[in-house]
């Protein structure tokens, strides 16, 4: 079998900048497109192929700017169009591509079609909203139309006086949702949020929420789970819903197709079982590329009371959530995603290895190995690369900016008033759980606001109080740091691409609780990855039939490798 054919948004890297975070050019304290720009080579020298920007769009930023008022504007403090579309052509002038976040499973309350939409029932864009009568109890009070819950919390229902009715919003209530029934509304969101982009040369797009545009629209009431809650989730009855093929289908025939057959598409999908993902992502529906599965995301976090909370976990359910993405393209044609990292889940090493400060370097890069051997289109996320961890034991709710974590908060402060263990608890879960966590600013250096904005700017975001160890400038200067890991695995990937990126998955030592092994293949090249997720030694099986074959090790986290696997020691093997 001759090798695969290439495909730029298969094989190529992807990196996630969340503009707020990155790097602030001009001395306001919050990142922009500007600051973007001079790191360009910074990161083609990692080894990226693909920036994936999260919005810049003009918004409220009610929800950081996934609640868009106008698709076809930045949000000033970002920049200017202008500087959009040098940043579109710096990435491209480099030989790299640019994909952007596509959010159109709702918009801003401050959309002009919203704001038209809720002054009547009877105007052009009075459809484009999925707007309900309220229901009304015995004692004639007002009710919202079923009992669906936000995912920031409270009902998914907001009143609107001038309509009488409701209008639906599954996020914040500043985030109402689109109504996909409209085609007209599809027609439009098509043409501001898509083309307008494709036409300026974007390589594609990352798909928010894309199995949510679809609900029941008969709006039932959501299964109750929790008899005391007044609300309650309802992806029953949102998720992947009845018509979500079809909208997927009409974006790539009557759309994409028209800007060629390499539109990236890799879509957010929550909460969605195998076969569900391959009627999204199988070559053959022309729908997604890819998504990004959240299976390891669930291993360490559930949801409860509304909250999010860590769970305990073992290393075998981290195995078979890696193995659900990674057998996902065998003996079917379909593509997936390997990550760990984006804007809103917590850091990686914090959650899956260990932030001891014996053993972090080390286990960071050993996430490294695995990131970097598994096959799909790899995402990294900013900082990741250089082992930012989640926020410390000091922070404090001042220190929060996000609405998820905010309103969950003020709903437990509300709960447990008076209760000083219990907030303390809470206060606890929230900094290992936040989304903020992952939205500390980079740390570029060691000086002042460790080099995202200047000395006496107040970044908008408490910056990382480990920022002096942890940083760019630092890691480049040392050939032990976790980046210089993470380019060396980058490197690797490339030069073995048919096994890495393409090859087969198995793993052989499914119950060990401390071990991960697994072998990749492609044809008769194998490579074997060991990872010791444990801080004691543990023995390297090797995979009987290897005995006779010879093993070159490829890369390894420690100066010399032993018989047996030092604490939280990766190491990748070729087998010849
Ligand atoms: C997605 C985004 C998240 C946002 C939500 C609503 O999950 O990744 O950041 O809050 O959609 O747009
Ligand atoms: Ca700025």
């Amino acid at each position: 079998m001759p090798s695969p054919p290439p495909a730029w948004w298969k094989d190529g890297v992807c990196y996630q900048i969340w503009p707020s975070s990155y790097k602030d050019s001009n001395s306001d304290g919050l990142g922009d497109i500007p600051g973007i720009l001079p790191t360009l080579n910074y990161l083609r020298d990692l080894g990226i192929d693909i920036i994936w920007l999260s919005p810049t769009y003009a918004s409220p930023q009610a929800d950081m700017g996934y609640d868009i008022s106008d698709f076809e504007a930045i949000y000033p403090p970002f920049g200017t169009m202008a500087d959009m579309d040098m940043l579109i052509s710096e990435v491209h002038r480099r030989g790299m591509r640019i994909i952007l976040d596509l959010v159109i499973n709702h918009t801003s309350d401050q959309h002009v079609w919203f704001k038209e939409s809720r002054k009547s029932r009877d105007n052009k864009y009075s459809d484009f909203y999925m707007w309900q009568p309220p229901k009304y109890a015995p004692d004639g009070t007002r009710r919202p139309p079923n009992n669906w819950r936000s995912s920031f919390g409270g009902s998914a229902w907001e009143y609107v006086l001038e309509r009488d009715q409701y209008y639906l919003h599954l996020f914040a209530k500043e985030q109402p949702d689109l109504n996909w029934e409209n085609p007209v509304a599809r027609k439009a969101i098509y043409e501001t949020a898509i083309e307008y982009w494709l036409k300026k040369g974007v390589d594609g797009f990352r798909v928010d929420v894309a199995n949510l545009y679809s609900k029941d629209v008969s709006f039932p009431d959501a299964k109750i789970l929790e008899p005391d809650a007044e609300t309650q989730f309802p992806f029953e009855h949102c998720l992947n819903g009845p018509r979500i093929h079809e909208f997927l289908k009409e974006i790539r025939r009557d759309v994409l197709d028209k800007y060629g057959e390499d539109v990236m598409m890799v879509g957010e999908c929550w909460m969605t079982e195998r076969d569900e993902v391959i009627r999204y992502v199988s070559k053959g529906e022309k729908e997604l590329n890819m998504i990004f599965d959240f299976a390891m995301a669930s291993v360490v976090m559930e949801f409860e009371d509304g909250a999010p909370k860590t769970r305990e976990w073992k290393l075998p359910e981290l195995k078979a959530a890696v193995a659900k993405a990674q057998l996902l393209t065998q003996d079917t044609e379909a593509w997936t995603t390997v990550f760990a990292e984006n804007h809103d889940v917590p850091r990686s090493l914090s959650r899956y290895a260990t932030t001891d400060p014996k053993w972090k370097v080390k286990a960071g890069k050993l996430l490294a190995v695995m990131l970097a051997t598994l096959t799909g289109t790899l995402f990294l996320y900013q900082g990741q690369e250089i082992g930012m961890v989640n926020v410390p034991d000091s922070w404090t709710v001042e220190d929060f900016r996000d609405i998820a974590s905010l309103n969950s908060w003020k709903a437990t402060a509300e709960r447990y008033a008076g209760d000083e263990e219990k907030l303390c608890k809470a206060l606890q879960m929230l900094r290992m759980t936040s989304r903020d966590n992952a939205r500390t600013p980079v740390q570029w250096d060691d000086g002042p606001n460790a080099g995202f904005c200047p000395q006496g700017v107040k970044p908008w975001i408490r910056v990382h109080d480990n920022y002096k160890e942890v940083n760019v400038a630092a890691a480049q200067k040392d050939p032990d740091s976790i980046l210089a890991t993470w380019k060396q695995m980058l490197r690797l990937r490339k030069q073995y691409r048919d096994v890495l990126v393409y090859g087969s998955f198995e793993i052989y030592n499914m119950e060990d609780p401390n071990v991960f092994s697994y072998v990749k293949s492609f044809e008769d090249t194998k490579i074997l990855v060991a990872l010791n997720f444990s801080s004691e030694e543990q023995d390297l099986e090797i995979p009987p039939s290897f005995k006779e074959r010879t093993m070159e090790l490829l890369v390894a986290n420690v100066d010399q490798v032993q018989d047996k696997l030092s604490a939280w020691e990766a190491r990748a093997y070729l087998v010849r």
